[in-house]
């Protein structure tokens, strides 16, 4: 599809935006009793409820259109079929080959990569197995009892993410802990309550350079060699790569490194070995079964028509919002406190992604590309930006996900969570009229000028978009199909805006000045080239480094 043919879809939708203005969904709703049945989708067990959305048949049958014209379903096929479909890094983009669940060969450059991806599985049973069941032990011969995961981005979020989400699963004597930041606090406060004989690292970074990973792993190394000695090293020490002879330099025994591949991209990576400290935290069998959950909506991506297919659908949804009504945040709103970094996740997913302004031929793009997500679980965010969302000047569409079901029994704290999260849907969308603020005042026995000065404060616009996503429970499974979900999100709206989604060359510069700066800031060297910003910035820093006076 051309860039005038975007440019002419998005116009053209302009005209459902103009004709659905003056229809506001309540009115939708009140007069249609069927708009759940029309706008709701299921994958499996998932419920996708879009009905509170500012759309109609014809609104989303030319979405749909939109889609095939920007050819979706081809690119699907280029996806699985193993094309170099990330461009600018000449790679092919085979996530969903390591959660894949079939007996096909999925061939990338011309090769199964499918025993390569049962082999590393295997070897993540057994070493995960053996960890847990004490038969791997550290060098003092204690049974471990922490894993400290150094990685960042694609190495930690998800990781991180998925390990809080599926507490249920976890065992109180084998705690996950992750640490990201090159900020010393990080490292220091994680290790400080850390036993060096019973803790285990897990060195994660697909390129194995990544600067803030190699620092946090130094200093990892330096404490445990301090308390054991060198020769701990090895017992102590797992490592996740696609860059094998960078992690045995570093001295990490060959049968605990752990590889992945240049198509697994990092932000797709939790699948991969990435997972391994997920494997050792809720124990292999889990981590498989979030692996055949991704599979199960890979499939159903893979071949559920459009307009009965989630993530096109959600997909679908975020281009309407970001180029037709132009929202430009996204927040995702979890009333499930496990899934608490979802968002964080989801940012790199969606952001690192989506966020560019070429086409992939190089262009300029003429539309926005990637909205900004954020979010918080409820019902906290309630307590904090919810304000902004209901009477705030921008719109936010709205993702709410909850659990029919929680893992503990401990009424009534489930069902206030599942009225809160449908009280917040339902008051988005129908919002407070003038006439029901007055009513109200008036029944609370206001006189005349009270309403009339209050009134104005407690009227909410409503008609605020949102897609409640149901699950019976937070499980293994349904994560795995809830993170497949935003990924093929993702990759649809890529499509739509004709980006490539699996390169991030806008992280590379500040990459580049941190270093050229290190020197700047240790003092080995001056700083006359920079501007007087950074100059100046520099010189308070050198003033007061060495504390207050
Ligand atoms: O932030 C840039 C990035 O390259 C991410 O894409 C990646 O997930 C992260 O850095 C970490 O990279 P690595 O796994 O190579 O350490």
């Amino acid at each position: 599809m051309a860039k005038s043919g975007r440019k002419a879809s998005f116009t053209d939708l302009g005209k459902h935006r103009k004709r659905l203005e003056t229809q506001p969904m309540r009115l939708q709703f009140a007069e249609d009793p069927n708009r759940f049945e029309r706008f709701s989708a299921r994958a499996g067990d998932l419920l996708l409820d879009y009905s509170k959305n500012r759309i109609d048949e014809e609104a989303m049958a030319a979405l749909f259109d939109l889609a095939r014209a920007a050819g979706l379903e081809e690119r699907r096929t280029q996806m699985c079929e193993g094309e170099h479909i990330n461009l600018t890094e000449n790679r092919a983009v085979m996530h969903m080959a390591l959660r894949y669940q079939g007996d096909r060969p999925v061939p990338v450059d011309g090769k199964d990569v499918m025993p390569d991806v049962r082999a590393v599985l295997a070897a993540i049973k057994t070493y995960t197995d053996a960890i847990r069941s004490g038969e791997i032990r550290s060098h003092t011969g204690e049974q471990f009892t922490d894993v400290v995961n150094i990685g960042i981005g694609g190495s930690d979020l998800g990781p991180a993410m998925v390990t809080l989400a599926l507490e249920p699963y976890t065992r109180p004597d084998l705690r996950a802990h992750y640490v990201s930041n090159v900020d010393g606090a990080h490292i220091h406060d994680t290790l400080k309550r850390l036993n060096p004989g019973t803790t285990l690292f897990i060195v994660a970074s697909k390129t194995f350079t990544t600067d803030e990973t190699m620092t946090n792993a130094g200093s990892a190394r330096k404490w445990l060699a301090e308390s054991l000695g060198e020769e701990a090293v090895p017992s102590h020490f797992a490592a996740v790569s696609t860059n094998i002879p960078a992690c045995a330099a570093f001295g990490i025994q060959e049968d605990r490194i752990f590889g992945f591949w240049d198509w697994v991209g990092g932000r797709y990576s939790v699948w991969s070995a990435i997972g391994l400290p997920i494997a050792l935290a809720v124990g292999y069998d889990h981590f498989s079964a979030f692996l055949s959950g991704a599979d199960a909506m890979d499939q159903h991506f893979l071949s559920a028509p459009l307009e009965k297919n989630l993530p096109v659908i959600m997909g679908l949804l975020g281009v309407w919002y970001r180029n037709v009504w132009g929202f430009s945040t996204h927040a995702v709103l979890p009333y499930d406190q496990r899934l608490s970094r979802f968002a964080a996740y989801l940012q790199q997913q969606d952001m690192e992604s989506n966020g560019k302004s070429v086409t992939l031929s190089g262009k300029p793009v003429a539309w926005s590309t990637g909205p900004i997500v954020w979010g918080e679980p409820g019902t906290n965010g309630q307590h904090a930006f919810y304000q902004l969302i209901h009477q705030g000047t921008d719109v936010v569409p709205a993702d709410f996900l909850v659990a029919a079901r929680p893992h503990e029994s401990m009424p009534p704290h489930h069902a206030k969570l599942v009225a809160n999260v449908l009280a917040q849907s339902e008051a988005l969308m129908l919002g407070k009229t003038e006439e029901e603020v007055v009513a109200e005042l008036k029944a609370q026995g206001l006189d005349k000028k009270a309403i009339k000065s209050l009134a104005p404060h407690k009227i909410f616009p409503g008609n605020r978009p949102s897609n409640t996503l149901f699950y019976p429970q937070l499980t293994p499974e349904m994560l795995g199909s809830l993170v497949a979900l935003y990924e093929h999100k993702v990759f649809t709206q890529g499509v739509i805006w004709n980006v490539n989604s699996y390169d991030q060359w806008g992280v590379e510069l500040g990459k580049q000045l941190a270093k050229a700066l290190l020197s700047k800031v240790e003092g080995t060297s001056g700083a006359e080239d920079h501007d007087s910003s950074t100059r100046g910035l520099l010189a308070y820093f050198h003033a007061n480094k060495g504390g207050p006076a």
